[in-house]
């Protein structure tokens, strides 16, 4: 099982021999980190956190940012040695094997293709909000709802994805300076929050603090890791950055850092400002966020909680007053969320090149357009599905299937570690995850414990994508796997591999 084993050299030199441009520093990085993590996560999902753990949701982000930072040390020991392009995956196959590798990188496609999903429904909330607030248009909840959240499809989340998906067809290096202005709106829109919600804050908006329990903050964890999802895409850039071996954990601590200083202030802000606190079943239980009772308790009171709203900061800041700043926000999400579901969905094609490349996957998944010069046939493909998950899913359904995959492949990535520093104690390690025997299964502790945390339905769709991940395995790739078929050198292919299009990273010109 775990014999079919990438030799790392086998893989660095590929990596040379393919050579993309070596072009990102330590800051170009660091705002890919934070361009690819500021997103849905607090913008929306803020929501969700207090309607499963009310003010303690601050909690909730600090164990959720905290196994984010152990995982992220681990990643940059990985990424540092082994810097090259596929992340979890390729490090997976170099020191687990082929059949974890290619779990991992199936959970992956969670990940990426899911997460771009739940983006998607999360900007489709702030663009009706700001259509309906700053146009008075009101447009029904029909049209701009899937069918589990009181609507019947999302064509607003729909024409999102439709729209990246073509932007990442046609490739331009040029809207990478958009980008980095992108970023900037995101961080300023933050920032304004911050500035106007915590002047306001009332203390007795924190009490009760914790209504729903230790329970409902991990549960609030689970959901809310999802906000730091994306850290790891710094990882998927180390064949484009120079000196990997300093910058890369600079990235991907730096980035991480970052947003966890702004997830904080912020979940402060909408708590003590406007109030967190749950809405309860009969049963005294909270009920469970994108679900019909929840729809139906939420349209009683027209909406008038931030649990029930879909655009958690513009709603708050409404709330207390700034009704054109709301708007404001609405605006920043609508313009920078886009930025989030792109680098989402270059991910995955970047991962499903790679494991192409290694014979796992159909040759057509890397083919490339001779006019773009992108691997179409690939974004396309994942570009139909992120679109029909966001049609027709909730945001939070959606951002906890992602949180799936993306746990167990960080659970992957804090074993590998470990392994790889028994296995190869010699090998230059440019960076060393700090206590690796603590840091390492304290990672791993932690990913098991958002999983667990995890609701039920994206536990089960889980294990049911992992099964039909080993029917695929054991009935395509294995016969076809290059490793399997003794082809562990450079191939010629890697050689003349194109050269994908540098993504529009935020930061770069
Ligand atoms: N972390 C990203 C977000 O919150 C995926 O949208």
């Amino acid at each position: 099982m775990f014999g079919r084993v990438k030799p790392l050299d086998a893989i660095l030199a590929t990596a040379e021999k393919k050579s993309l441009h070596r072009s990102l520093g330590a800051f170009q990085l660091t705002m890919l980190g934070v361009g690819a993590v500021i997103g849905t996560g607090i913008f929306v999902l803020t929501a969700e956190a207090a309607q499963k753990a009310g003010p303690g949701m601050m909690i909730s982000f600090i164990i959720a940012g905290f196994v984010c930072a152990v995982a992220a040390l681990c990643y940059s020991e990985m990424a540092s040695m082994v810097p090259v392009s596929g992340s979890a995956y390729t490090y997976s196959y170099a020191v687990m094997g082929e059949l974890i590798a290619w779990m991992v990188g199936w959970a992956l496609i969670l990940e990426y293709a899911v997460a771009a999903g739940a983006v998607s429904v999360g900007w489709s909330g702030y663009v009706v909000g700001l259509i309906n607030n700053a146009f008075g248009v009101h447009i029904p909840n029909l049209l701009v709802r899937g069918p589990f959240d009181g609507g019947l499809i999302n064509t607003p989340a729909m024409l999102i994805a439709g729209l990246v998906t073509w932007l990442l067809v046609i490739g331009t290096k040029e809207s990478a300076t958009v980008n980095a202005v992108l970023v900037t709106i995101k961080v300023l829109a933050l920032t304004l929050f911050v500035f106007l919600a915590l002047p306001v804050i009332k203390m007795h908006n924190f009490d009760p603090f914790a209504p729903l329990g230790f329970s409902g903050i991990g549960a609030a964890a689970a959901s809310i890791f999802f906000a730091y999802v994306g850290f790891d895409a710094v990882s998927t850039a180390a064949e484009e950055t120079k000196n990997p071996q300093r910058n890369m954990p600079i990235g991907l601590i730096g980035s991480l850092v970052i947003c966890t200083v702004f997830y904080l202030l912020v979940a402060a802000g909408v708590i003590g400002s406007v109030g967190a606190q749950p809405m309860l079943g009969p049963d005294g239980l909270g009920l469970e966020p994108g679900s019909s009772e929840l729809a139906a308790k939420c349209s009683l009171i027209s909406d008038q909680a931030v649990v029930c709203s879909k655009e958690a900061l513009a709603w708050s800041l409404r709330q207390i007053g700034w009704p054109q700043i709301g708007n404001l926000i609405g605006l920043a999400a609508g313009l920078a969320l886009p930025s989030v579901i792109l680098m989402m969905m270059f991910g995955q094609t970047r991962i499903f090149f790679v494991m192409s490349r290694d014979g796992l996957l159909p040759e057509s998944f890397s083919r490339i357009h001779p006019k773009y010069n992108t691997p179409h046939f690939i974004t396309i493909l994942t570009g139909i599905f992120v679109a029909v998950f966001a049609a027709f899913f909730p945001v939070g359904l959606l951002a906890n299937i992602s949180n799936s995959g993306t746990l167990f492949a960080f659970g992957a990535v804090s074993i590998a570690v470990m392994v790889i520093r028994k296995t190869d104690p010699s090998r230059h390690r440019p960076f060393r995850t700090p206590a690796l025997f603590i840091t390492a299964p304290l990672s791993l502790l932690g990913c098991l414990y958002l999983f667990y945390k995890l609701d039920i339905k994206s536990q089960v769709l889980f294990a049911i994508w992992a099964a039909i991940g080993l029917v695929v395995y054991y009935a395509y790739s294995r016969s076809r796997s290059h490793v399997g078929r003794g082809l562990v050198e450079v191939h010629e292919d890697d050689i003349d591999a194109p050269d994908l299009p540098v993504p529009p990273l935020p930061g770069i010109d």
